[in-house]
């Protein structure tokens, strides 16, 4: 038996994701858009890709729900993305919309899967699941962590001249110009950043890695970044699927945590078949915690925004 995974949105993210998920033979996918035949035509073309590719995963698209029964993680990608000089909470109510009317169908038909969120803006969108869904905390996660890590990690790794897979690096906070990378926690194969790049440099890759998004959208001009958001969700997936337990910086709904109540919140967790299994809170500096704050509170905006609307 494969596990079974719905993603929503067949766009950009979505399509990536759903080949990626294939490609790793993770998981049956079904692929699910509003807009009509699209999800169904991309399915086809992926799963007419496994012979070519060598892997026997099921891939279906589908504009309704039905096909969705019964699936172990729903990966949320709908709605729209960022244009040029946009930020991502522009999108905050039209997004609302979208991730209100998904989660209502998709936990009708999954009633005990795993929320994994990625519509932006991201930590606004995981609380509006949660409500809607009423899953408890540990079934509903977001990803964006991973992503602002993976291109922290980029940028290290470029500078030094050095694998990106020795690089690990610590990213709180929200998915926004507020996040927070903690180059006090990152490394080189252990080795501290601080021992290893002067300052102003380092100054200029946090700049960026908050930025890396915009770097992007500026380039693309129609649309986001994809190719890495699939993948950094396709990490939490299989880890979730896997019960792989890695400890993946992720938005968490948190509840007290770092002293932050009732907000979805980037922060390191351990990701297994449970869901979110454990939160880490590790001691901060106090820059860093007022950095984590301010952050929290840019949430916390978007949140009261969308409490006078619900
Ligand atoms: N969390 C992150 O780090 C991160 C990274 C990249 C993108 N994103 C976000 O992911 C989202 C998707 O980005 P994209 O590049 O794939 O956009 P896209 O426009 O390529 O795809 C979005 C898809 O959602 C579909 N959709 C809209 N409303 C829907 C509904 N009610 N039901 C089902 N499908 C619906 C659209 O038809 C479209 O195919 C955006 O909000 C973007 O900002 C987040």
């Amino acid at each position: 038996m494969h596990n079974k995974v719905t993603v929503v949105g067949g766009g950009n993210v979505g399509a990536s994701l759903a080949m990626n998920l294939a490609m790793k033979e993770i998981a049956d996918v079904v692929l699910v858009d509003i807009v009509e035949g699209v999800p169904i035509g991309k399915g086809l073309d992926m799963l007419q890709t496994g012979p070519i590719e060598g892997y026997d995963c099921h891939v279906t698209g589908a504009n309704d729900y039905a096909p969705t029964a019964n699936s172990d993680v729903v990966v949320i990608t709908a709605g729209l993305a960022r244009k040029p000089g946009m930020s991502r909470d522009d999108l905050l109510l039209a997004n609302y919309e979208v991730i209100k009317n998904v989660t209502e169908q998709a936990v009708k038909h999954s009633p005990n899967a795993i929320l994994v969120l990625v519509t932006n803006p991201l930590d606004a969108m995981c609380w509006v699941a949660h409500q809607v869904s009423k899953f408890p905390r540990h079934r509903v996660v977001g990803m964006a962590g991973v992503l602002d890590s993976a291109r922290f990690r980029t940028f290290i790794a470029a500078e030094l001249n050095v694998s990106v897979e020795n690089v690990t690096a610590v990213v709180l906070g929200g998915h926004g110009d507020t996040m927070v990378p903690v180059v006090r926690l990152s490394s080189v194969s252990g080795i501290p950043l601080s021992e290893l790049i002067e300052k102003s440099k380092l100054d200029a890759i946090v700049d960026r890695t908050r930025n890396g998004g915009a770097e992007i959208v500026k380039h693309l001009k129609s649309g986001s970044a994809y190719y890495a958001p699939a993948a950094a969700a396709v990490e939490m997936v299989e880890s979730i699927l896997k019960d792989k337990k890695k400890v993946l910086p992720c938005a968490a709904y948190l509840e007290g945590e770092y002293g932050i109540r009732g907000l979805f919140v980037g922060v390191p967790v351990k990701l297994g078949a449970k869901g979110i299994e454990k939160i880490y809170e590790i001691h901060l500096h106090d820059d860093e915690k007022a950095m984590l704050q301010k952050s929290a509170a840019a949430v916390q905006e978007l949140i009261d925004v969308l409490k006078k609307k619900m």
